[in-house]
């Protein structure tokens, strides 16, 4: 058996590799458009990896070129493959109908044609793409109209993983779900599918359903853990008000089992490529269906999310005397979380934005994110983003115009010198252990820290004289 996997990135990458340790004897190639990813997938220096997560680089040290390969040639990988994974990207769409809510399915549309184009014989196609409920329909139509002499079944097989966790989370997964037609072939598809993770995976943790339910469990698992997320931000707000303090909340109410503890962390905002696209997938859908009354609850977890960006922005801009204009403000991280480099839809992004519209001089450390990218970040942002309230810098700040106010340090301690304040804003571990008495020192005074993390020792800090902000406390 050969497997294929259409799409290179945080999903493509990690989940192949993962299923390419457990399965030796399976030949599993994995192809992308982008020349670059697999450029960098094919590096001998593994720390030139297109993605970052803890323990990758082993697994495909251990895999890549055994049954493990990486290649441009989508369409030979196609023609090989007897079940073919489509992950590729599946991003808000920027224009026309749904813009900034509706999930954009061309690359998704663009493999299932091409798959019709060139498959033969019989292929089991799975979407991994997170995608909106009855795409496997409008996929099947593609290929049902366009194949020739091509048996094919859909299944749909979300991924769970979360970044920074991803390969643990890929050998140890709480759960995987498969969903397929209830007929004897699509039946038969999905066992195939299972009897691959069933090498590692306990069956009773392999779930299987129709292809409807498992496409909108995704949908519905991101949009249950971002609720969680703005449900304890907003209390958070209420606690700076009252004296309330969050941490000492989220571990009371943590402890009722029916509750549970995780995902219980007051921050900044949640970023990341999926919860706020999946949510505004769900919102447009339940539209769609002339839901009003859900499509507006769910819509509120993003609103609430907005707000918690915007306040945290505010919070320093006021604190400096209500103007940042012309004051070095370092922000440390930039990923919207720590452990990986994606930085899609990280909350820095957002918060640096706000404080370029009040013209502050901004200086970033990450120690995994590239220069490159946090330009490009920025400028996505000036072109892209979906509600004009986040776009501060839109149109009227050349790129040149950003580039001068926007510095980027390879050092941490640089990019704190003479600081007017420092926004932790990703909660990378190696922050709490930074010498503070030695970056006080260096700092404009009053020196500010706004923890946007709740990382730091708040009273240590409080000792060396910063004043320090934390969030819901
Ligand atoms: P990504 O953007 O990192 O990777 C997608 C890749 O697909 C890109 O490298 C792109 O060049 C490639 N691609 C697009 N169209 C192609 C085509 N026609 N032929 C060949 N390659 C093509 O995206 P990521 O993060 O891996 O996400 C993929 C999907 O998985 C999305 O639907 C996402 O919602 C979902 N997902 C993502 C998770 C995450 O943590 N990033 C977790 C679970 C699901």
């Amino acid at each position: 058996m050969k497997i294929t996997c259409i799409g290179a990135g945080y999903v493509g990458g990690p989940t192949m590799a993962v299923i390419a340790d457990k399965c030796p004897d399976i030949d599993v190639t994995i192809v992308d458009l982008n020349a670059q990813r697999i450029a960098q997938w094919n590096d001998d220096d593994l720390s030139n990896l297109p993605v970052f997560e803890p323990g990758l680089s082993d697994v495909v040290a251990k895999t890549r070129n055994r049954n493990l390969f990486f290649s441009t040639d989508v369409e030979n990988a196609i023609r090989e493959g007897d079940i073919i994974f489509i992950a590729v990207n599946t991003p808000t769409k920027t224009y026309g109908v749904g813009k900034g809510m509706a999930a954009d399915l061309k690359y998704v549309e663009l493999c299932a044609r091409q798959i019709a184009e060139i498959a033969h014989g019989e292929k089991i196609i799975v979407e991994k793409s997170t995608l909106p409920v009855r795409t496997a329909q409008s996929l099947k139509t593609i290929l049902s109209n366009n194949a020739k002499n091509l048996s094919f079944q859909v299944l749909s097989n979300p991924e769970f993983l979360a970044e920074g966790t991803a390969v643990q989370d890929l050998y140890h997964p709480d759960r995987v779900l498969i969903g397929g037609d209830q007929t004897p072939e699509g039946l038969k598809a999905i066992e195939t599918l299972t009897s691959i993770y069933a090498r590692w995976i306990p069956r009773e943790r392999i779930i299987q359903t129709n292809v409807w339910s498992s496409e909108l469990s995704k949908l519905t698992a991101n949009s249950f853990l971002a609720q969680r997320i703005s449900s304890i931000n907003s209390i958070s707000a209420l606690c700076e008000q009252t004296g309330a303090n969050v941490s000492e909340i989220a571990k009371a109410i943590g402890t009722d089992s029916r509750i549970g503890s995780k995902f219980l962390q007051a921050s900044v905002g949640f970023g990341g490529s999926c919860f706020q696209k999946d949510i505004l997938n769900l919102v447009y859908l339940c539209r769609y269906f002339n839901l009003p009354e859900v499509a507006d609850y769910w819509e509120h977890v993003i609103k609430m999310n907005d707000y918690q960006k915007r306040r945290f922005a505010n919070k320093i801009i006021e604190t400096l005397f209500n103007s940042v204009s012309g004051k070095k403000i370092t922000c440390l991280g930039w990923a919207f979380k720590k452990d990986t480099n994606d930085t899609r839809e990280s909350a820095a992004i957002y918060v640096t934005t706000a404080l370029l519209r009040d013209k502050a001089e901004i200086h970033v450390y990450d120690p995994k994110v590239t220069p490159e990218q946090i330009y490009a970040d920025l400028d996505y942002m000036k072109q892209h983003h979906r509600s004009n309230d986040m776009t501060g810098i839109a149109g009227d700040m050349t790129t040149k115009e950003l580039k001068d106010l926007v510095h980027v340090h390879n050092e941490p301690y640089e990019a704190m010198d003479k600081a007017h304040a420092i926004a932790l804003l990703t909660e990378w571990e190696e922050f709490s252990s930074y010498d503070w008495e030695a970056i006080y020192n260096k700092m404009y005074k009053p020196a500010f820290v706004f923890d946007g993390r709740n990382l730091l020792q708040k009273d240590k800090l409080s000792k060396i004289g910063f004043e320090v902000y934390t969030i819901g406390n």
